[in-house]
């Protein structure tokens, strides 16, 4: 059996597939091959026209993802994923991979969505 590594690597985006009640990715889109093995992303980054912002959805395990709005809680800006936290260019607030705040001037954890494994898909409920 061929061991899943976890690393480093560039930022991967999905357009997601809209569904009834959400938006769902595939958990292979998690996945890529370094040196013709499998590795595991940490993350990636879902933007799709239907959503005002895009959405960092973090993989801690094959059944445990969470969905984080891209929206700076301070004044609105859109927010840069770095590794497994958040980053605000316009006045440097942090956020977690769980959307809590590390660091201000927002003073507010950031929106979050259910998620859930299903099959092959993930699904990220945007009715909450
Ligand atoms: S808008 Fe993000 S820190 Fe001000």
């Amino acid at each position: 059996m061929v061991p899943i590594l976890s690393g480093c690597q560039s930022t991967y985006y999905s357009t997601g597939v809209v569904e009834p009640n959400g938006i769902s990715v595939l958990k292979s889109e998690f996945t890529y091959l370094k040196k013709d093995q499998p590795v595991q992303r940490q993350y990636l980054i879902v933007r799709n026209d239907a959503l005002k912002f895009p959405i960092y959805l973090y993989r801690f395990s094959d059944t445990e993802y969470s969905a984080l709005l891209m929206e700076c809680t301070h004044q609105g800006n859109e927010l840069q994923a770095s590794g497994d936290h958040l980053h605000c260019s316009a006045h440097g607030s942090e956020f977690n991979n769980r959307g809590v705040l590390a660091q201000g001037p927002a003073e507010k954890n950031l929106r979050t969505f259910n998620v859930r494994a299903e099959g092959e898909k993930i699904i990220i409920d945007l009715t909450a």
